[in-house]
């Protein structure tokens, strides 16, 4: 499996526009693909056509492990290998359900001195 973080510090920087584009491009070149929208702007989820009900599971209940991480995975129409696990505007809780979180407010962290998946996931939260 390779995942893709696509993060940067500031909005308007293309983020959506290169995660819709890139989950389009490997679908349609058979790749089984899983989109996450982890923004609670929710274009991601907007943009690949998902209009959820306020009962439907999102990102942050599987964050929350309130259900099963299938339950948040929901085919994308018109695209047999493409699959989005959305958020909505209540992901903007997200954090308060990070155990980390629950525990200390504030943490230094000391990153390895390169580029890599887990210096971007650190940076974005
Ligand atoms: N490669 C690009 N070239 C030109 N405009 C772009 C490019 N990527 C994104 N945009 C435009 O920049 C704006 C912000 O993009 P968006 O993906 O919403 O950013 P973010 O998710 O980082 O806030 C949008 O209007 C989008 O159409
Ligand atoms: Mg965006």
């Amino acid at each position: 499996m390779i995942a893709v973080a696509i993060a940067s510090l500031s909005g308007g920087q293309g983020k959506t526009t290169a995660s819709l584009f890139l989950s389009r491009l490997l679908a349609s070149r058979g790749y089984p693909t899983l989109a996450i929208d982890a923004d609670p702007q929710h274009n991601l989820t907007t943009y690949l056509g998902l209009e959820l009900q306020p009962n439907q599971p999102t990102l942050l209940e599987v964050l929350k492990k309130s259900v099963p991480i299938e339950d948040g995975i929901y085919p994308v129409e018109g695209s047999d290998n493409l699959f989005l696990i959305p958020s909505d505007d209540g992901l903007d809780a997200a954090a308060d359900y990070l155990p980390i979180q629950q525990r200390c407010r504030r943490y230094p962290v000391a990153a390895p001195p390169r580029t890599c998946c887990r210096s971007l996931q650190i940076l974005y939260h």
